[in-house]
């Protein structure tokens, strides 16, 4: 897979691309992360690439022409129909769902804005989806993007280490995690659950199963609505 970044702050990626899963994707041409800068495209002597908003507004909007620049220099650099993404506190929140559909692609062109947004062209002309990951507002698409490149990138085949793959159970099975427990047995007067312990592998598993239930219902009773309904629909057949 290509992955690039159209950014105006590139060495903020430095850190999460230089290690462990990534990192180790990186070296074994499971992905090629391109970052470009945005700025390198201004054309006018104070590289800008901000401007007020037309119709008045507090704060600045990122201008089409150095995204436009920079997206069709990147897009010529390979052959992959690449699929858009800005990222946006306005877009569609992320899903698991999302990811394992984005890391099926070839090829994602990234967008991450900083200012108070995008010239709306940008989203249009780009054909670019909008994706938020959460309801909260960052002070730029960086993180954002960082974040679905690491969502997807341990989706990509190889890219987990045998002792990662277990990682992800959370929502695979339409429910969170249950909770585990290593060694040692006895930590600060806390013990280890003593069905783990029992060796019955039929009964730990069903305890593992009670416990996802038990904790989605209490902690995200919205994805516990929806195994909900997944189960009952079911039972129906
Ligand atoms: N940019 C600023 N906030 C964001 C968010 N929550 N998701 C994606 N991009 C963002």
């Amino acid at each position: 897979m290509r992955i690039d970044v159209l950014t105006l702050f590139p060495e903020m990626f430095d850190s999460p691309l230089s290690h462990s899963i990534l990192k180790r994707a990186q070296e074994r041409n499971i992905v090629e992360v391109v970052l470009s800068n945005i700025r390198d495209f201004a054309t006018d002597s104070y590289r800008k690439v901000d401007d007020k908003p037309y119709g008045g507004g507090a704060g600045m909007v990122m201008t089409p022409a150095p995204v436009f620049d920079c997206f069709e220099y990147v897009q010529a650099q390979a052959d992959q129909v690449p699929r858009v993404i800005l990222l946006t506190p306005q877009g569609t929140p992320l899903s698991q769902d999302k990811v394992v559909e984005l890391s099926q692609q070839p090829r994602l062109i990234m967008i991450a804005g900083r200012y108070e947004g995008f010239d709306e062209r940008i989203r249009t002309g780009l054909n670019a989806e909008a994706i938020s990951i959460g309801d909260f507002v960052l002070s730029g698409g960086e993180l954002a993007a960082m974040v679905l490149i690491d969502a997807v990138v341990r989706r990509l085949p190889d890219a987990l280490g045998d002792d990662d793959s277990a990682l992800d159970d959370s929502f695979c099975n339409g429910l969170l995690e249950y909770p585990q427990y290593t060694r040692p047995e006895v930590f600060r007067d806390m013990k280890v659950p003593e069905i783990l312990l029992s060796g019955d592998h039929g009964k730990i598993e069903k305890w593992r199963k009670e416990q996802s239930i038990e904790r989605t219902k209490q902690w995200r009773p919205d994805i516990y609505e929806k195994y909900q309904q997944a189960e009952s629909r079911k039972n129906e057949k």
